[in-house]
């Protein structure tokens, strides 16, 4: 199956006074169709720096990124904001709601951009809001909402375009257990139900149990893949690995591993994985 969205060879790094930090130090990456890949790695590592390059938000010093057939960065500032909008749904890490919008308005602007009359912008965004629990806070403005409120209008806002790329940075960092499970639901859905390709970013070892791959990024470059652990489960979320395994540390475990963890049997490289799981 053709990737939906690769990247090779990305290089970014950003002024700090007189020195350059670099940040991405040549990064390849891929998400496919109907997958959750999530990327995980330590604070710093460059985690919302790829995402951004990845969507059209931050051009990369060196590398391409390929997205649904074009390349991205070739095209006009824009035709890129352009490509964003038909096609790309983000979940930001600081949510960047619209102080003066109503959760309704910061849904339906967005639809009304996309081509939709009014009405039919303002129906599907309080559909949008109802799935992710709001439907009783449609006519509240950020600043009457609540941390996870906040990031579950972010959320109905992505969601709601039935983009063919969403990209989700700390989806759940704002949310209890339960709204937790809401949103990781609303994401497989996104790719399984929807065909979208989801770009996962995360620290958050509940959203792991759900990811088709999990990619691992440290100092700016992405680790060894390591295998599938199980085959692709076909609903609902692959059962908990195990504690101890999502008691991670960051230090990875050994020189072939990409896992952030103890050296133990849940090592990827471990011969005896094929029958811990
Ligand atoms: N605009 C910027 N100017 C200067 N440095 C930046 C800029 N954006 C990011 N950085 C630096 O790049 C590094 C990676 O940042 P990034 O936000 O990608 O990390 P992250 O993996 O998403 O971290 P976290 O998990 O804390 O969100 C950090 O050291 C950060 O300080
Ligand atoms: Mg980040």
């Amino acid at each position: 199956m053709s990737a939906s969205l690769t990247a090779r060879g990305l290089v970014k790094s950003f002024k700090s006074g007189k020195n350059r930090v670099e940040v991405l130090k040549g990064v390849d990456f891929s998400a496919q169709h109907g997958d959750v890949t999530m990327v995980m790695g330590p604070s710093g590592s460059g985690k919302s720096t790829l995402i951004a390059t990845l969507s059209g938000l931050l051009r990369p010093d060196a590398g391409e990124v390929t997205a649904l057939d074009t390349r991205l960065w070739t095209l006009s500032p824009g035709r890129i904001d352009r490509f964003r909008l038909d096609h790309c749904g983000f979940i930001f890490q600081g949510f960047n709601l619209f102080s003066a919008l109503t959760a309704l308005q910061q849904v339906s602007t967005v639809l009304k951009y996309k081509g939709l009359s009014p009405s039919a912008a303002r129906e599907r965004a309080a559909l949008a809001l109802h799935e992710v629990g709001l439907g009783h806070r449609l006519h509240q403005r950020p600043s009457e909402l609540s941390g996870g409120e906040k990031q579950r209008v972010a959320i109905a806002r992505a969601l709601a375009k039935d983009p063919a790329l969403l990209f989700a940075d700390e989806p759940t960092s704002a949310l209890d257990g339960e709204n937790g499970q809401v949103v990781i639901r609303l994401l497989q859905r996104a790719a399984k139900a929807h065909g979208a390709a989801v770009v996962c970013v995360t620290h958050d070892p509940r959203l792991e149990a759900y990811a088709d791959r999990v990619i691992h990024i440290e100092d700016g470059r992405i680790l060894a893949e390591p295998p599938a652990p199980h085959a692709p489960a076909p609903a609902g979320p692959r059962p908990r690995r195990s504690r101890l395994f999502s008691r991670r540390l960051d230090v990875r475990c050994c020189r072939s591993c990409a896992v952030a963890g103890f050296r133990s049997r849940w090592c990827w490289s471990w011969p005896a994985w094929g029958s811990a799981g």
